[in-house]
């Protein structure tokens, strides 16, 4: 994930700045330093090569042009594998995007030694653990190994196919509460929407669940995922940063007293077993803070857009639907066919690890390459016909929606089974479900899904 945006390189594990108490009299300062850096001078370059008409630029700086990415990205597969662009090279191709995922020639930790001074120097003053994102270190996304197999491996057994399987009935269970009370919310025909009521409380309700951290604080926990969610961009406006600043503030401040319960009070859990590991497995307050918030915030922020994004697929194709209704064994098919189709994580980036050549073209190490998964997924190379929605297409799981290589998505499993049990649910409770109303597409860069879906239920 995190496509575009420079990653800070994390100063320090000890979280000092992030215990609760006044406001350091720095910290206006330090947010503005975070933001010029991060996002006030991309934002500024940007909107200069969109200008000079810079696809991608565009892409990125136009929110209509976002929410009809597919054209663009069209004309970038015209233009060969690997497209100079302001982001640096950018690929729209499967086999590229593949080989750079899957090759430790790359990696995801951003190189700043070639950067400005000033811009080195401002990182450093800006940092604050207690604002520190998803898409910085030491958050297992944006960390390269031995590191990042360290983090990966003390979490990874949470997520095994049989622990995922596990969760099927309580996913069920969640689903089937939720749908009682979207009934109950579309009252008499009025329009309802599915995000709010449906698509976003499932994932949160599941992974708080799964990650035995209390469920009533979902709204919370959405609130504070929208803000991380954010963070995953390049060229935030000042307002906007600063409130995901809160949010991820807020977020940490809740994570730092949930971990002092459990260090008095472990439970079974993964975050008990991951505040009270001890030896070579400990992790410092700033990795455990990065490792708990990347799955609680990765476990919700992209499967809500998985639904959504299926709800309208299947809506605007009610024959597909209706055979689903008649045969559900063809669920699982139909969630890699939306996963292809119409990508909850757009894009990814990758840092040159040692000069390489890649489609032909030498690139420098630290520099960086920008894969677009959402074009790669549409590549008519590996997926015939690949504008065409089909839930019964054959190979539709060859798409790369959730990554490849060692950062392969560390739930794709338990998203895989949200999907099904979540759509499947929903499609045989209201088999009358229609999208009403024009849906609106959520104003991000990485991430691709609906902030609202009015929908009526019969
Ligand atoms: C439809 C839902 C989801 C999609 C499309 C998705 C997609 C992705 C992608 C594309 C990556 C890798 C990004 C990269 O290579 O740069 C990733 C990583 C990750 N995902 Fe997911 N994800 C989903 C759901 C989940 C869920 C439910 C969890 C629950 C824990 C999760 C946890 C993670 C974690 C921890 C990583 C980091 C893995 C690593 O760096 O080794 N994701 N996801």
């Amino acid at each position: 994930m995190d496509a575009t945006a420079p990653v800070a390189p994390s100063t320090g594990s000890h979280p000092t700045g992030s215990r609760p108490g006044p406001a350091h009299p720095l910290r206006p300062a330090r947010t503005l330093a975070r933001w010029a850096v991060r996002h006030g001078m991309p934002a500024a370059y940007l909107s200069r090569a969109a200008r000079r008409g810079d696809l991608v630029a565009r892409l990125l700086r136009d929110p209509a042009l976002r929410d009809e990415p597919y054209a663009v990205y069209e004309a970038l597969r015209a233009r060969g594998p690997l497209v100079p662009t302001a982001l640096g090279p950018v690929t729209t191709s499967h086999a590229v995007a593949s080989e750079v995922l899957r090759s430790d020639r790359f990696g995801v930790g951003f190189d700043w030694s070639a950067a400005p001074r000033a811009a080195r120097w401002a990182l450093s003053f800006g940092d604050d653990p207690a604002v520190t994102g998803v898409a910085e270190p030491p958050s297992m996304l944006v960390v390269d190994p031995p590191d990042h197999t360290r983090y990966r491996r003390l979490v990874s057994r949470a997520f095994t196919p049989r622990s995922t399987a596990a969760a099927e009935p309580m996913v069920q269970r969640t689903a089937d509460t939720l749908l009682d009370g979207l009934e109950r919310a579309a009252g008499r025909g009025n329009p309802v929407d599915l995000v709010a009521e449906y698509a976003a409380p499932l994932p949160v309700l599941v992974i708080a669940d799964l990650l035995g951290v209390p469920t009533e604080r979902r709204d919370d926990f959405l609130r504070w995922g929208a803000g991380a969610a954010a963070t995953l961009d390049v060229g935030l406006p000042l307002r906007r940063f600063a409130a995901a600043d809160r949010a991820l503030r807020a977020l940490h401040d809740f994570l730092r007293e949930h971990f002092v319960r459990l260090r008095r009070d472990p439970g079974n859990d993964l975050v008990s077993r991951l505040v009270t590991a001890s030896g070579e497995e400990a992790l410092t307050d700033r990795e455990l803070h990065a490792t708990v918030m990347l799955l609680l915030g990765a476990g919700f922020e992209t499967t809500v857009n998985l639904l959504g994004n299926a709800v309208v697929l299947l809506d605007a194709h009610r024959g597909q639907r209706d055979a689903l209704l008649a045969d559900p064994s063809g669920w699982p098919d139909a969630v890699e066919e939306v996963l292809r189709f119409d990508s909850p994580v757009q894009i990814t980036g990758r840092t040159v690890r040692t000069a390489t050549t890649l489609a032909g073209v030498r690139l420098p190490s630290g520099s960086r390459v920008t894969l677009l998964l959402g074009a790669a997924n549409r590549d008519p190379d590996v997926f015939p016909d690949p504008a065409r929605f089909d839930v019964t297409r054959a190979g539709a799981r060859d798409h790369l929606a959730f990554s490849a290589g060692i950062h392969y998505c560390l739930g794709a499993g338990l998203a895989r089974l949200e999907a099904r049990v979540a759509l499947q649910a929903l499609t045989e409770r209201f088999p009358d479900l229609r999208v009403s109303g024009r849906p609106v597409r959520r104003d991000l860069q990485t991430l691709r899904g609906f902030e609202h879906l009015p929908v009526t239920l019969r």
